[in-house]
Formats: C-alpha cells, sequence, structure tokens
C-alpha cells in the first residue's frame, strides 16, 4: 500500500493528483488550508484523507505531521504542490514585498513541509519527494527563442528557479529519497483563469513521477520527459 501526502489538494492540478492517486489504491493525506466538505467537492473514491495543512504555517504543518502519525509511522511520497501566482505586475513596478507570499508559499512552504514529514518519509519505500514547479522556473526556457522569452515577470519564476535549486540540493542532501521536480504544463485552472491543457493532463507528470521508484533523483520533467533546468 503506498502512502502519500500532498499540498494544495483542495482544487486544481493538486486535487487531481489526490484523486488519481487514491484510484490506484494509496492512501492519500490530502492537505487543504479548509478540509471542511472536502471529500464531497474530491469525491469519495479511494482511501482520501483531507487534513488541515497551511504551507505557510509551522503549527499547521506540524499539527498535520501528528495527524498522519495517528494513522501511519511512515510516508511513500510527499508532493509539495501547493502554489500561488503572486503578483504579475510589470518587472519595472515590483517591490520586494511583492515577493513575500510567494516566496512563503512556493519555496518556503516546501522547506517547511519537506523538513516536517522527513521522518515519516525516510521509514517510507523507496520514498519520492515530489517539487510542483514550473517551465517557468526553468533558466533554459526563459532565455532567447524560448516558449517564456516575451514574458518578463519577477516573483512567480523566482520562486520556482528557487524551488528547482531545491531539488537539486535535497537531491544531493537525501540520497535515500528520490527527489524531482515536475513541471505540470500551462493547465487549465484558477490559477490560469481556465487557459490551458486540461487538468487531467496537467496533474499526469506529477501522478507518474510520484510512481515512479525508479528514475534518477535530482531530475526536472514534465509530462513529455526531461525538461532543462
Ligand atoms: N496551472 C498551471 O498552468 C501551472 C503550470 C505550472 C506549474 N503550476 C504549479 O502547479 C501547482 C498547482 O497549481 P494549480 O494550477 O492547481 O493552482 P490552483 O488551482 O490555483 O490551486 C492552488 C492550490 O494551492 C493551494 N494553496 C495556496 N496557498 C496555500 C497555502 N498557504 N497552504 C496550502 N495550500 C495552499 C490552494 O489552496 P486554497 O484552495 O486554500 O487556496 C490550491 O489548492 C502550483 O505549485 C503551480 O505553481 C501550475
Amino acid at each position: 500500500m503506498t502512502t502519500v501526502l500532498i499540498t494544495g489538494a483542495s482544487r486544481g492540478i493538486g486535487a487531481h493528483v489526490a484523486r488519481e492517486l487514491a484510484d490506484t489504491g494509496a492512501t492519500v493525506f490530502a492537505g487543504v488550508r479548509r478540509p471542511e466538505g472536502l471529500t464531497s467537492r474530491l469525491g469519495d473514491s479511494g482511501d482520501l484523507r483531507p487534513i488541515a495543512l497551511d504551507v505557510t504555517d509551522d503549527a499547521s504543518v506540524a499539527a498535520a505531521v501528528s495527524t498522519v502519525e495517528e494513522i501511519t509511522d511512515e510516508l511513500d511520497v510527499v508532493i509539495n504542490n501547493a502554489g500561488v501566482a503572486g503578483t504579475w505586475a510589470p518587472a519595472a513596478d515590483v517591490v520586494p514585498s511583492d515577493f513575500a507570499d510567494v516566496l512563503a508559499t512556493n519555496l518556503l512552504g516546501p522547506v517547511r513541509v519537506t523538513q516536517a514529514f522527513l521522518p515519516l518519509l525516510r521509514r517510507g519505500t523507496k520514498p519520492r519527494l515530489v517539487m510542483v514547479s514550473s517551465g517557468m522556473g526553468s533558466l533554459t526556457l526563459q532565455g532567447n527563442d524560448s516558449v517564456y522569452a516575451d514574458i518578463a515577470h519577477l516573483p512567480y519564476p523566482a520562486s520556482k528557479a528557487a524551488l528547482n535549486m531545491l531539488t537539486v540540493q535535497y537531491a544531493k542532501a537525501l540520497p535515500e529519497i528520490l527527489v524531482t521536480a515536475v513541471d505540470p504544463g500551462l493547465t487549465a485552472t484558477d490559477f490560469t483563469g481556465a487557459v490551458g491543457q486540461t487538468v487531467a493532463e496537467g496533474a499526469q507528470a506529477v501522478v507518474s513521477t510520484a510512481l515512479d521508484t525508479t528514475r534518477p533523483s535530482g531530475g526536472f520533467v514534465d509530462r513529455y520527459g526531461t525538461t532543462p533546468w
């Protein structure tokens, strides 16, 4: 039986990934800021367990660890999915405070969640740590002639580039854990105002990475394969 903890499972890609993994027979702890009514929203297929988890809040994450520990003493997969877009102002208008929310959620959230759940993850079977990143965080894809070449924004791409670096550093520091950054690709969720591929397509690489125990640690993938840093 695979056990999974995913953050940001209330809607969008995270909700879909949680449902799909529960459908494979996994026990899925679906971390959300407001667990009330979540089962009716996510459906009741499989062993899907909503738990309160705000990735920006130490006490909330500590309480979530205690909740999971009441059920199991090991996790096979931790998925850092929760994310916010932050300010999308012209780069020349962005001030340091515009970074606060996006870095707190997209960068420090994964650090907080990973550190807190590490003891459970270390006891898992072929443990996997999945960072839901973005092609926007790829230095290569932000270069000339690339898909993002004409988009100049500061906080969100910076947060995902830093999350990519966390992936590389965790992979080096935790050789017993398979660490992977995943780019879902432009996906039609609240995040994009419903622009992009279907949510099922956006969830695909996250689900396959969560289930794959064989890939090398420290990589960056999308649903087509390896993607450049
Ligand atoms: N959609 C895309 O095109 C796309 C592309 C590349 C990467 N991504 C990444 O994929 C991930 C999921 O995005 P999405 O498109 O599914 O976005 P979404 O529909 O806006 O969902 C975002 C999720 O993150 C949760 N969240 C935000 N702040 C949180 C916090 N402090 N603690 C816990 N949960 C929090 C939200 O919870 P609430 O319901 O409580 O707000 C929600 O469940 C993000 O990391 C995003 O950067 C998305």
